[in-house]
């Protein structure tokens, strides 16, 4: 049965009735491929012309991906640590689009390979969109943004091969260190997940929560945990698996959701005064460090289901465009670079990508009011476009209201925050401070019994063994200051000295 009852009379795109999709016009006689097209034939020119612009720009990273359709349901009361509206009141319900994607390899290429996952997810709330563009890890690779092009080059494919290249992967974490936690997570067995049902969601950054009517604020990460266990697979599974069926966790979602058995998350957050955060061990605006649960719990506050598959895959999924910058009041960033520099570059995509006008279409669109009479025209403008009220601030002919605060976020409360300096470059050192989580998480693993940590020293060998000799040694190099009898594993696994 088709989702949506649509009348089948079939026309050109122009409305205009034809009698047949599949004849071309032709002069000559009525003998079989024989006779000559004709340039008067707008089915035909408008059928071909129209497939060879059917592709919008992929996504420069995050390009493959699984998309589904549900809502987030606030179970616990937030109100003290947030006046956002979708995170208040027990029992409300917000409707969600959610688009899980990986980070590195083209769309179509296996999916039980080793790479972080990206969590994206736009809540459609009264107060406008809420934008979440989370990670499957709680960390990153690098803490300085403008190093994001040239780690992503690395995952990816090899200028000359055009295929992936583990000299070029070694080659960048072993000069730039500062991911050994994030390569901790990728190379244990949860860095290819069994299914995209069984995955977390984290914002690895530190965002700020902030409540109507108050100057104050806490710092929070906020963690999506799968309600059915988070589950990876072991490499040799996952190499089998993946030979079999190229889209397994596409069809396993698409299935799952189809036969009504839908998957559960629950968003949880750490929540940190501001006070606590300047005297807090780690730097809470250092994206390669988490805040251990026992220093500042997981608080339970809502949940989310997916319920219901994409109607089409590229109106709903390749045509959503999610942005860090994207927040409702509430909610606000924090002075995390990264984070900052994110809040350019995903707008800034989606206008390159989809077009400047990417927001009016239906996926994009917020259920709440809009009315931005100061960004107009463009291309595929389709909606009103604000008839002939003034396109330029302050006029007396036609005033507008103005229903929130001007502060730090721009539409919410300020913060009392100050910053003082110079401006000067600024990049970060590696220092053994970036080593004692990885450590934390080779201890975890230990924990989690003995063949965790033999298979993440088979998962780095897998990867290594074709490498440069001098990029293995400066690994083993690396996994030794992680912690001297994992150096030696994958030394001896290698047959390094
Ligand atoms: C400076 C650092 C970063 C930059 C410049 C950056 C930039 C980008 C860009 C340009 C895209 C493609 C967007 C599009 O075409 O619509 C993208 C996608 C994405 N990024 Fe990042 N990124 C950064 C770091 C991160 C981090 C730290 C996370 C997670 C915590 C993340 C999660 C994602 C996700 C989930 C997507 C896919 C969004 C979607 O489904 O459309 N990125 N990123």
């Amino acid at each position: 049965m088709p989702a949506t009852k649509r009348d089948r009379t079939y026309t050109l795109q122009e409305g205009c009735p034809y009698g047949s999709a599949s004849t071309a016009q032709r002069f000559g006689d009525q003998r079989p491929v024989r006779g000559l097209m004709l340039l008067q034939d707008t089915q035909l020119i408008e059928t071909l012309a129209h497939f060879s612009r059917e592709r919008i720009p992929e996504r420069t990273v995050h390009a493959g991906a699984v998309g589904a359709w549900g809502e987030l349901e606030v179970t616990h009361d937030n109100s003290d640590i947030t006046s956002a509206a979708f995170l208040n009141g027990k029992g409300k319900k917000s409707k969600v689009l959610w688009r899980l994607s990986i980070t590195g390899p083209r769309p179509g290429q296996y999916e039980t390979t080793r790479d972080v996952r990206g969590w994206a997810m736009k809540i459609f709330t009264e107060q406008g969109n809420q934008d979440f563009v989370f990670n499957s890890i709680p960390t990153f690779f690098i803490r300085d943004p403008i190093k994001f092009p040239s780690m992503n080059r690395s995952h990816k494919v090899h200028p000359s091969k055009n295929a992936a290249d583990p000299n070029m992967f070694w080659d960048f974490h072993v000069n730039n260190q500062e991911g050994i936690h994030a390569l901790m997570m990728l190379f244990s067995n949860r860095g290819i997940p069994a299914n995209v049902r069984q995955l977390n969601g984290y914002s690895g950054h530190t965002y700020k929560f902030t409540r109507e009517g108050t100057d104050g604020f806490v710092y929070v990460k906020i963690h999506f945990l799968t309600d059915l266990g988070a589950k990876g697979l072991k490499l040799a599974e996952a190499k089998r698996l993946g030979g079999l069926q190229p889209s397994l966790h596409t069809v396993d979602m698409h299935e799952h959701i189809a036969q009504g058995k839908f998957p559960t998350w629950t968003m949880y957050a750490q929540v940190m005064t501001a006070e606590q955060a300047e005297n807090y061990r780690w730097n809470v605006f250092d994206m390669t460090k988490v805040w251990p649960h026992k220093d500042f719990p997981l608080r339970p506050m809502a949940k989310l289901t997916l319920n219901k598959n994409p109607e089409n895959y590229f109106s709903d999924i390749e045509q959503a465009a999610f942005s860090p910058s994207t927040m409702v009041p509430g909610i606000a960033a924090s002075l995390d670079p990264m984070l900052q520099a994110r809040m350019f570059a995903y707008p800034d995509a989606a206008r390159y990508r989809v077009g400047v006008n990417y927001q009016q279409l239906p996926c994009n669109r917020p259920v709440s009011h809009v009315y931005a009479p100061y960004e107009r025209d463009g291309a595929m403008r389709y909606m009103t476009n604000y008839g002939s009220d003034p396109s330029y601030v302050n006029s007396s002919l036609v005033p507008v209201q103005f229903d929130s605060k001007i502060g730090a976020s721009g539409y919410s409360i300020g913060h009392d925050e100050v910053i003082s300096g110079r401006v000067a470059g600024y990049a970060s050192e590696v220092t053994d401070d970036d080593f004692e989580q990885a450590r934390g998480m080779w201890h975890v693993l230990g924990k989690q019994g003995p063949e965790e940590q033999n298979d993440f020293v088979v998962n780095v060998v897998d990867s290594l063994q074709g490498v440069v000799p001098s990029l293995q040694t400066g690994a083993i190099a690396m996994f030794k200051r992680v912690e001297p009898a994992l150096g030696k594993a994958i030394a001896d696994a290698l047959g390094v000295n």
